[in-house]
């Protein structure tokens, strides 16, 4: 949601934080504001809209000078995108600067008993509530010591934490505490980096890698502090913690475009090498899956009798095409759900049900609930997860990382593929434990999965296509996606990208499903994609959706055609044909995903739109 960066060091701290702020901004765009301690005094900026603004002000308003600083780029929750709302909020002395990413639940009630002592808000926001929290902290805390001491934030912000009630990352500059920078999490991200003579505070390592790739995770319910030359890490209530230190194995030309026009074309570019990086190194002797963490033993693996996949968005498309994969190799009945619904329609959850949390970021709000609440119930849960050590991750059971790299745009594209990876390794492990498949079938299907990066590349190569398609189909109000078996979810996905990205109507099906009510938002020359099954699979899948293009056909539809090479018998009925390397039937997504992608993303590019961040969208949705 939004994006947090704290600096205390031996640099200006506002380069640093506009730097770490520009990498954040995937996390939100609604506003964007700095704040700076320098020999005592905070000093601050904010500005609605694009980060761009506020470089803008600030190049106009003259420098912020001062080695310790925090910055924010906002996703709105409380309060619309206006100066006022943008963080970050300072307290009513104007010596105390505080940025928040969360939900503070409790905070009518706490801005109430702030108002009542005399306090003066400004915003709409639940997040100045808490400047003015601390600022009651500081001054009670003066009034027993004296003049702030070294420490007294970091105090405050822990008096302060054990208040709130919700989800937030805080955190803190103080003009009366003048080296420290303090943050504090409980059920949102934050991670620490550590360098040499400077430390910093992030939402994500993409704020901090340039400087440093070494990485503390802060734990739930923690407080750090941190100055140029140490961080002190405890829990709320005040005692020393422990926290896990680790290195980011990726460098910052990761997290750059390196000369594509947007990260999204610069992501799917990447598709085949996140792919094979996932499958590096994953089929251990005996043909066994290598998790990154597992502390499941294999004996419980052996009696799962049911699993559910809890997901959101393209995570949740990636589930659908799993189910098929684990339900036709494990013999495991196979549930999907949606996250957001997952622990409030009450579950049937036992010790034998696998839940799989598939997420990107580990932190969106709604899957890290659905975890928590297979745990409570006694259920096992393993994470397919692309950033290390994230909440879901480590929450959970056992953990297979998807080696994707950092994703910046908002759109969801290597990420998608490489959970359909991880998704096919887990299947397979599970179905050589129990023994619905012989290791020389599972040694087959990998050595499959092995050919898809080349499969994946080939389609890349041949997008001229499709990209001329986007560009005459900019002017469409609505387009549809049909598939069937795993395509479906694949033409949900496709539909998926389209209104993220082009904000047009745009409606995925299951092919057999259109007769049923939505044929009827068929008209003359409407865009119908279809995402055509191999016939060299179940024969009778691809009988039926040929049937299905005739029935849109017949009512005057243009027909775009995904379909495999050398599928002549579908070539007749399609006015566009995207042809797409042959592949077993179950790892076809890997490669019919991959032309929608590139059509949502050039279709919004000639919409002029952008494409990286559309409107009203996030990357990481840290609320519920
Ligand atoms: O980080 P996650 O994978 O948990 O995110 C889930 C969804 O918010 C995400 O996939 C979203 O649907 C994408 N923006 C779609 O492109």
């Amino acid at each position: 949601m939004c994006g947090i960066v704290g600096y205390a060091g031996h640099r200006q701290a506002v380069g640093v934080v506009l730097e770490g702020l520009g990498r954040l901004e995937y996390r939100g765009y609604d506003s964007a504001g700095v704040a700076v301690v320098d020999r005592g005094q905070l000093k601050s900026r904010k500005r609605a809209g694009k980060l761009l603004n506020l470089v803008e002000a600030l190049e106009r308003g003259g420098p912020l000078a001062g080695r310790v600083g925090v910055g924010h780029t906002r996703w709105a929750t409380h309060g619309a995108p206006t100066d006022p709302n943008a963080h970050p909020h300072v307290d009513c002395t104007g010596q105390l600067a505080v940025v928040h990413n969360g939900i503070i639940e409790n905070f009518a009630t706490l801005r109430a008993e702030a108002l009542a002592s005399g306090h003066e808000l400004s915003s709409e926001t639940d997040t100045e509530v808490v400047a003015h929290l601390l600022e009651s902290e500081m001054a009670a805390m003066a009034g027993v010591d004296g003049p702030a001491r070294p420490g007294a934030l970091a105090e405050a912000m822990r008096r302060v934490c054990r208040r709130l009630q919700g989800a937030f990352t805080l955190v803190a500059v103080d003009g009366r505490d003048p080296g420290a920078v303090v943050g504090a999490r409980r059920n949102s991200p934050l991670v620490i980096g550590r360098g040499q003579g400077e430390n910093f505070l992030a939402s994500d390592v993409a704020a901090f890698i340039a400087y440093t790739p070494h990485a503390l995770e802060l734990g739930q319910d923690q407080v750090a502090e941190v100055r140029a030359d140490q961080v002190r890490v405890t829990d709320f209530d005040g005692s020393p913690a422990q926290v896990r230190e680790y290195l980011v194995d990726w460098d910052i030309s990761a997290a750059e475009k390196a000369g594509y026009q947007y990260f999204m074309s610069k992501e799917i570019a990447e598709q085949p090498r996140a792919i094979a990086d996932t499958l590096l190194g994953r089929v251990g002797p005996g043909g066994k899956l290598v998790l990154d963490e597992m502390r499941l033993p294999e004996d419980e693996l052996r009696e799962v009798d049911k699993i559910i996949i809890a997901a959101c968005g393209t995570a949740y498309h990636a589930g659908m095409i799993a189910k098929y994969a684990i339900e036709h190799w494990c013999r495991i009945p196979c549930e999907v759900e949606l996250a957001s619904e997952f622990r409030y329609r009450d579950p049937i959850l036992t010790r034998t049900t696998l839940v799989i949390a598939i997420s990107q970021s580990g932190e969106t709000m709604d899957t890290l609930m659905a975890v928590r609440h297979a745990r409570d119930q006694k259920s096992r849960v393993l994470a397919i997860c692309n950033v290390n050590g994230s909440s879901i991750p480590r929450e959970s059971d056992a953990v297979l990382y998807t080696r994707a790299g950092p994703e910046v745009a908002v759109a969801s594209t290597k990420a998608f593929l490489t959970q359909l990876v991880g998704c096919y390794l887990v299947a397979l492990y599970l179905a050589q434990l129990q023994g619905t498949k012989f290791g020389d079938e599972v040694g087959s299907v990998i050595d499959q999965l092995m050919r898809m990066p080349a499969a994946v590349d080939r389609v890349l190569d041949s997008m001229d296509q499709v990209r001329e398609l986007a560009r005459e189909l900019a002017g469409e109000r609505c387009v549809l996606f049909l598939g069937r078996h795993v395509g479906y979810p694949v033409a949900l996905e496709g539909a998926l990208k389209l209104k993220e990205l082009a904000y047009m109507q745009a409606e995925g099906f299951a092919a057999g499903e259109l007769k049923h009510g939505p044929i009827a938002l068929v008209e003359a020359g409407l865009p119908v994609v279809v995402v055509v099954p191999s016939p060299e699979g179940r024969a009778v899948l691809h009988d039926k959706i040929v049937s299905n293009i005739q029935e849109v056909r017949a009512r005057g539809a243009r027909v775009i055609v995904v379909a495999e090479e050398g599928d002549t018998r579908v070539r007749p009925y399609a006015d566009t044909l995207i042809e797409v390397p042959q592949v077993p039937t179950l790892l076809q997504p890997l490669v019919t995903a991959v032309p929608l992608q590139v059509f949502a993303c050039a279709l919004a590019s000639a919409k002029g739109l952008d494409v990286d961040q559309p409107r009203n969208l996030a990357k990481s949705v840290t609320v519920e």
